[in-house]
């Protein structure tokens, strides 16, 4: 056993202290998790049905993607009212139904919190398009069309910017013959940070949800809420022949100063359980430090992405053959440089990835070993790990038949944008986005082999994938060896064994091209994750730096293939994690 001693000793307060160091978070995207009422969404009430499930799994921490009322241009990450529930979804009631449920159950709530942008209906927006005069019109950032235009055409936007979701980061509005900034979607407008009055009251709605008794906040794209006031052009890119603005709105001047002052305003006097989150597209180890030091009291974990982003390339669609080297490289480095100070999360899948056992796993012969192997070498790492709703059954990606079959605006925005170029087909488009469109994650929850996978009675809003006659959750509860199991085991080890939370983390054969292995160590007690990333075998004999030999007799916590003889045969995506005591 672990000494507790020692491990105080090794570590410092915050890190044994923080109890989301040693929990599991579970990611619900509400529109597709579970429908009770027919009309093919999925709602709160629906939630509540399943949280036995949440608790049988062994989570500690629900996140909920947005619920907020929303015109649902971007499902929810566009919110026209922070302080109401969508009706789709339910009520107020039900949502401080559900919150006691997952509180009786032990469980935590966690809020996705869009505060970069809102809905353009919503009334702030609504307030601050009437005219330059309003007393909102600087909540958001108009600006003159570039000197000489008129504004309206391609070209006489203010900056170059591309949006992420395709096409110019501005919107020209007739009336006042301004643009208005928007990263995303024109329906989702960026607020204006520099205003003192956005955050006043951006701090106190997230006061109100803390009062309804919420437990934190995983908060979409927190690092794009300070930009350069000068808004530079960004360098001209390829093939869209817009400009990158990222480097002007990704690390902005102030956004160290807005999320200190964010969490002394929200949580400064509370004291109390909460944890919050960041996401933040292209940060870095060295600011991830910054931002994840307990000293700076800005946040507890961040969302980076630069293990999601190893097979792609300039952008998401186009593609990079995966390597598992670069993906050692990249949780090595990560691993290390948040390892004195600061606090990684962990993830393969959200409402925007691909799924993973069909990214960087074989979905076909080999689809349970890969999944399984996946899930054991992330939730062995250093960090919190989050999962992603059907990430546990397995899930795979969809075979979209056409593009009638898409929801998503950015999968829509990037075919019309897209095929703006003659020389790309419709064929291209779809198998993009059939290796990395974010519906790939966002079909109905696959629950049972019933009409629509048990999720709905009625016609689910985008449609089920296939699968699930045979992928669903109730083909894989309480049987041995299936990717669910595996996943409540994965959990239930990170709540026994205090070295899978808080141990010392060391790659080895960094430069094995196929195998992943390495060592989790605190105290005394060393744990021994090794997976082989091949639909072949691979001799363990030939793989320097491991010394295996002194792992003989230790301990097999968990594995994917039941124990043979030959011990230093690694089968087809097998993984095994290994226990030991060092006196
Ligand atoms: C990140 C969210 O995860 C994604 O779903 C959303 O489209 C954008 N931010 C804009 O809110």
């Amino acid at each position: 056993m672990t000494d507790a001693a020692t491990l105080l000793v090794e570590t410092t307060p915050e890190q044994t202290d923080a109890w989301w160091k040693s929990a599991v978070v579970y990611q619900v995207y509400p529109r597709s998790f579970a429908d009770s009422n027919g009309d093919g969404i999925g709602d709160l009430p629906g939630i509540l049905h399943h949280v036995d499930y949440l608790d049988e799994l062994g989570i500690d921490v629900v996140w909920l993607s947005p619920i907020y009322a929303s015109p649902h241009a971007d499902n929810g990450y566009d919110i026209s009212d922070y302080q109401a529930i969508d009706p789709s979804y339910g009520t107020l009631d039900d949502f401080d139904r559900l919150v006691a449920e997952l509180h009786r159950r032990g469980m935590k709530i966690v809020m996705d919190l869009v505060v970069n942008h809102t809905s353009d209906e919503h009334p702030w927006f609504i307030e601050s398009a009437s005219g330059p005069s309003s007393p909102k019109r600087d909540w958001y950032w108009w600006r003159a069309p570039r000197p000489g235009q008129l504004g309206g055409d391609r070209g006489a936007e203010p900056t170059n910017w591309e949006s992420f979701f395709s096409g110019p980061t501005w919107e020209f509005d007739k009336s006042s013959r301004e643009y208005y900034l928007h990263l995303f979607d024109r329906k989702q407008p960026d607020l204006n940070w520099e205003n003192p009055e956005v955050r006043t009251a951006i701090y106190s709605m997230m006061r109100w949800w803390l009062d309804r008794g919420v437990d934190g906040f995983r908060m979409d794209v927190i690092n794009l809420i300070s930009k350069d006031p000068a808004l530079p052009d960004g360098e001209v890119q390829s093939p869209s022949g817009l400009g990158n603005g990222f480097p002007h709105f990704s690390y902005g001047p102030r956004i160290h100063e807005f999320l200190h002052e964010m969490h002394v305003e929200v949580f400064g006097s509370r004291g109390g359980d909460f944890v919050t989150v960041g996401e933040m597209p292209g940060a870095t180890v060295e600011q991830a430090r910054l931002y994840t030091d307990p000293v700076r009291q800005e946040l507890d974990m961040v969302f980076q992405f630069e293990h999601v982003g190893i097979d792609q390339g300039a952008t998401k669609w186009q593609h990079v053959p995966f390597d598992l080297l670069t993906l050692k490289r990249s949780f090595m480095r990560w691993q290390d440089g948040l390892a004195e100070s600061g606090w990684n999360s962990l993830y393969w899948n959200n409402h925007d990835q691909p799924r993973i056992v069909s990214r960087f796993g074989n979905d076909g012969r080999y689809w349970s070993e890969s999944a399984r192997l996946l899930a054991a070498v992330l939730h062995l790492q250093r960090g919190t790990p989050f999962v992603y709703q059907g990430e546990e059954l397995g899930m795979t990606n969809v075979p979209f038949a056409s593009h009638d079959d898409l929801r998503d605006i950015e999968s829509l925005n990037y075919v019309s944008e897209a095929l703006r170029d003659p020389d790309v087909t419709a064929d291209s488009t779809l198998a993009n986005i059939r290796r990395v469109g974010r519906d790939n994650a966002r079909t109905p929850m696959q629950w049972s082999a019933a009409d629509n996978a048990g999720f709905s009675t009625g016609t689910p809003w985008i449609d089920t994938n296939a699968n699930y006659i045979t992928i669903n959750a109730a083909s894989q509860r309480g049987i041995a060896g299936s990717v669910f199991e595996f996943y409540r085991s994965l959990i239930q080890l990170r709540h026994d064994e205090p070295a899978v939370a808080h141990g010392d983390f060391r790659m080895l054969a960094p430069d094995n091209p196929s195998v992943f292995a390495f060592t989790r160590t605190a105290g005394t007690t060393q744990l021994l994750v090794i997976a082989n990333f091949a639909d072949a075998p691979t001799d363990l004999e030939n793989v320097e730096e491991m010394d295996l030999e002194s792992w003989s007799g230790s301990e097999l916590l968990l594995a994917n293939y039941a124990p043979t003889a030959a011990d230093m045969l690694l089968r087809p995506w097998e993984v095994r994690i290994l226990r030991r005591y060092c006196l």
